[in-house]
């Protein structure tokens, strides 16, 4: 692969570079394979294919306008304000290449050079499950165009509570499911609404329509699914029943779905002694109280709410949630020494590409720390999403023409040393959730030959702390990327800079006093 460095300096300055034209097949279809194609593709939620030169080209301008606005790769949390497991979105030179590929008339270079597509998992991104939970009929979802919101009830027949390490939604039909909730409950209540009618599962636009004992991490495409750490887990009731709650998006044809749940329990000596705790950030912690969560028409309204804490805490996921008048979400923690700590903002909120996020790495928040929640709602006939037309005043309920201010957010208790525990790393989209090995391995660096940056992305089987080295031909030591941190079980991702070290063979190294995992890396200048 070239180094595309080069090309963007060149670039920058305005050099005319005859001889090392941005190509298809060099430079763009890296960033097409990695950040795009899991979503489009035949079979997959997005309505067309980008899996070849001929059906890039073919989006040429359309490509470069949606990666300029960034509204493609859909991912809606701000990257600048905090990070999160499996994020994605380009770098400003993959959006640079993009648009300086589109103006130079989509040249496709030498197809031999094209890198395969990636090989894309269809089974589980975590390994073999230990309980897997599928949906007992097909779903008929109608071709009308409209969406469709529907719970279904999966009884987990668990004679026992189990401890739960990973829980993971694979969608059956990727054309029709965009998004799923998960939630448990155990007093049947879910059970019994479904059995009110004959169809199978029940509508419910806002939620899962019954009260729930807890939540888990939901779906949307290309979501990136994680172990809880070591110790660190949810115990699932015996005899409970799971909820799914499917978004289905509006489709032309009919269609069916038949979608699963896969479930991994906690195994040898990894047990949980912190169950997952929820903090939710609802209407009732308004500063005008739960009343005052009422929108008027053509307003536009922010909502401020408050959160204490009284114990140290690390905050694992956010899930913030509002329907379609909702434009914005901005979450922090004020320590009492007056730190600001920023949990996760979003700037152009779209129900339908609404998600939970995993934070990178566990986030401490001490005593006495006051969350901030904010909320701003557009109720105008400006938002072209709002239900009602013209405008009305609109409340807190679960249908569509109702408002949500909702904030999921789970923690444990603090202990020592959890901000060293890395839940996944999400700074790089290079390489999507791809991969799916059940040992611990490090997969091809990218790019190789590397120039100024690589990403480097590892599967451990067990949770533990490692060191990731530099080696020079000789087996020196010459870079250190990670010192002794732990990290969960899962796939990870790092990128880093080399940009320092000259040219040359290297070995990127894995280790630690029972693990010794090597990949070649070689560096151009
Ligand atoms: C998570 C799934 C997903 C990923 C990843 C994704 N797309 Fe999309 N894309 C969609 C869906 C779904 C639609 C259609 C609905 C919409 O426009 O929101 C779409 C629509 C589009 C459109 C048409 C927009 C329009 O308004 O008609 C373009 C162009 C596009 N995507 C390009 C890209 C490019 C380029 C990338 C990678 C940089 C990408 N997409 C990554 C799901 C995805």
């Amino acid at each position: 692969m070239k180094p595309l460095s080069i090309l963007l300096i060149l670039g920058c300055i305005g050099l005319h570079h005859a001889t090392a034209q941005v190509n298809y097949s060099e430079d763009i279809a890296p960033i097409i394979y990695n950040n795009c194609t899991s979503c489009h593709r035949p079979g997959e939620i997005a309505p067309f294919s980008l899996t070849n030169y001929n059906e890039v080209a073919a989006w040429g301008t359309m490509l470069k306008y949606v990666t300029e606005i960034k509204y493609m790769p859909p991912w809606k949390p701000d990257r600048n304000y905090s990070t999160f497991v499996g994020e994605k979105g380009l770098t400003e030179q993959e959006i640079k290449l993009i648009a300086e590929w589109v103006d130079a008339g989509t040249p496709q270079g030498d197809p031999n050079l094209e890198p395969p597509l990636p090989n894309f998992p269809t089974g589980s991104q975590l390994g073999t499950p230990d309980l897997v939970l599928e949906m007992s009929e097909d779903y008929f979802i109608e071709g009308n165009n409209q969406d469709d919101y529907r719970v279904f009830v999966l009884p987990t027949g668990l004679a026992e509570d189990k401890e739960i390490a990973a829980i993971e939604f694979r969608p059956g039909n990727t054309r029709a499911v965009h998004h799923a909730l998960l939630a448990y409950e155990t007093d049947g209540l879910a059970a019994a609404r479904d059995a009110q009618s004959a169809t199978y599962g029940y509508e419910s636009f806002g939620d899962f329509g019954v009260p729930v004992q807890g939540t888990f991490t939901g779906y949307t495409p290309g979501i990136q699914s994680v172990f809880f750490p070591e110790g660190i887990g949810t115990t699932l009731p015996k005899g409970s029943d799971l909820l799914v709650q499917v978004h289905y998006a509006p489709l032309a044809t009919n269609e069916t779905d038949r979608s699963k749940v896969n479930i991994f329990y906690k195994k040898g000596n990894d047990s949980i002694s912190r169950e997952v705790e929820r903090l939710p950030a609802t209407p009732f912690d308004l500063d005008g109280g739960f009343l005052s969560f009422n929108i008027a028409p053509n307003t536009v309204r922010t909502f401020h709410g408050t959160k204490e804490l009284t114990e140290d805490i690390s905050l694992m996921s956010v899930y913030p949630h509002m329907h379609y008048l909702g434009k914005k979400w901005d979450l922090y923690a004020l320590t009492p020494s007056g730190d600001t700590i920023n949990i996760v903002r979003i700037n152009d909120w779209d129900f339908n590409w609404q998600g939970a996020y995993t934070f990178d790495r566990m986030k401490k928040i001490p005593s006495g720390s006051v969350i901030h929640v904010w909320g701003t709602y557009d109720n105008t006939s400006n938002n072209p999403f709002n239900p009602n037309n013209p405008p009305a005043r609109v409340r807190w309920g679960e249908s569509t023409t109702d408002e949500m201010y909702l904030v999921g957010m789970t923690y444990v208790p603090y202990r020592n040393g959890d901000e060293n525990i890395v839940m996944g790393q999400g700074t790089t989209t290079h390489i999507e959730d791809v991969f799916n090995s059940t040992e611990s391995r490090i997969y091809l660096p990218f790019p190789n030959p590397a120039n100024d940056y690589v990403v480097m992305s590892y599967y451990l089987d067990k949770p533990q702390t490692i060191n990731i080295e530099i080696l020079d031909s000789k087996g020196a030591l010459v870079k250190s990327i990670v010192k002794e941190q732990r990290f969960t079980t899962g796939n990870h991702k790092l990128e880093f800079e080399v940009n320092e070290l000259p040219a040359g063979l290297y070995t990127l190294s894995l280790n630690n006093t029972s693990l010794k995992l090597t990949r070649p890396l070689v560096i151009t200048k």
